[in-house]
């Protein structure tokens, strides 16, 4: 049986672009986000508070997070407690960690393994949840690991496990690299939706393969409710060789609203946002819905 109601995360704003080179301009950003919001999405990564040594294009965290409209849950990333503090100061109210099951991955992303991640931001966990802050975990590599191969699955549920622990409100479980399919996305969804049922669980496909689609469909018949996607497909990890888009939000809307799954958002309005960032990014955007909404 699939859900009736989906909630759609877009993470344009940030996975889409952080792995531009050439810098987007701010008001460009924020023209984005805007036209996504009108388009009806209401939660979406904005952007995050990283080191703008290592992700340049992320470097005007501060003024996103001012100068977007408070809609729905807009949440920012965050690897440290440097990010955290300056996210709360810019005002965010839903805060995403970030660590990598596998770590090698970690440490080329986080510089610090896996272990060491969990250390530094336990406290920082416990100290949102007491100021009532949306805490999200991005739990990357969950499938395969562009360094490390194949992830056990029991290694996935540990590290939620971790985290439902130190009562975080949603896990957002990541195939990094695209490379996860549709048997390997239903059983892992199922195991983490049998075994966490008090928690939020969203997927996170990257669409390297052309795989997202089928591996969104195979979750949503596990029971997952809540995808991230990104507008015009645009995406990537700068540390992760291979992770090319994320599954594009306007073909997974159109997947949902054949199967009369309700998500609020309008295809069309999400390919007009596509047009306001397609000037500023390095490669064509085509994904299915947006060229049928270019030459229809
Ligand atoms: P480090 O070099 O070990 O950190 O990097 P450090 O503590 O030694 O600091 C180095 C410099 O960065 C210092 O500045 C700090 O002040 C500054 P300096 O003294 O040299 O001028 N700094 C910061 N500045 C702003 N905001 C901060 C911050 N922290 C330190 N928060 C660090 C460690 C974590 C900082 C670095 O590795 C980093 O920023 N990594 C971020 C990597 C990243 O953004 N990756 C992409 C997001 S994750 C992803 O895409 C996966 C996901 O989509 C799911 C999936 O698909 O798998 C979520
Ligand atoms: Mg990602």
């Amino acid at each position: 049986i699939l859900p009736k109601n989906v909630t759609i995360i877009e993470v344009g704003p940030r996975d889409g672009l952080q792995n531009e080179q050439k810098l987007v301009h701010t008001q460009d950003k924020l023209a984005f986000i805007q036209a996504l919001q009108q388009a009806g999405i209401e939660e979406m990564e904005l952007t995050s508070f990283v080191s703008p040594k290592w992700v340049p294009q992320m470097a005007d965290a501060k003024e996103i997070v001012e100068r977007s409209e408070r809609i729905g849950r807009q949440f920012v990333l965050t690897p440290n407690e440097k990010g955290v503090d300056l996210a709360i100061e810019a005002g965010a109210k839903s805060v995403a960690f970030f660590v990598g099951v596998s770590n090698s991955f970690n440490k080329k992303n986080i510089n610090r393994t896996t272990a060491e991640s969990m250390e530094a931001i336990t406290p920082l966990i416990q100290n949102l949840k007491a100021q009532n802050i949306f805490v999200r975990a991005c739990i990357s590599t969950a499938f395969y690991c562009p360094y490390e191969g194949k992830i056990q699955q029991e290694d996935v549920i540990q590290l939620c496990k971790k985290f439902v622990k130190l009562g975080v409100d949603e896990l957002s479980v990541a195939d990094t690299i695209g490379k996860a399919n549709p048997v390997e996305s239903y059983n892992l969804f199922l195991a983490l939706l049998n075994e966490l049922p008090n928690i939020l669980i969203t997927a996170h496909f990257h669409d390297t393969r052309k795989m997202a689609l089928a591996n969104i469909f195979a979750s949503l018949q596990a029971g997952v409710q809540r995808f991230d996607t990104s507008a015009g497909g645009l995406g990537g990890c700068p540390f992760a060789p291979g992770a090319t888009g994320n599954v594009a939000t306007e073909d997974v809307v159109h997947l949902l609203d054949s199967l009369g799954i309700h998500t609020g958002i309008d295809v069309e309005k999400v390919c007009e946002a596509v047009t306001l960032i397609e000037p500023h990014v390095s490669r064509p955007i085509e994904t299915g819905m947006y060229k049928l909404f270019k030459s229809p």
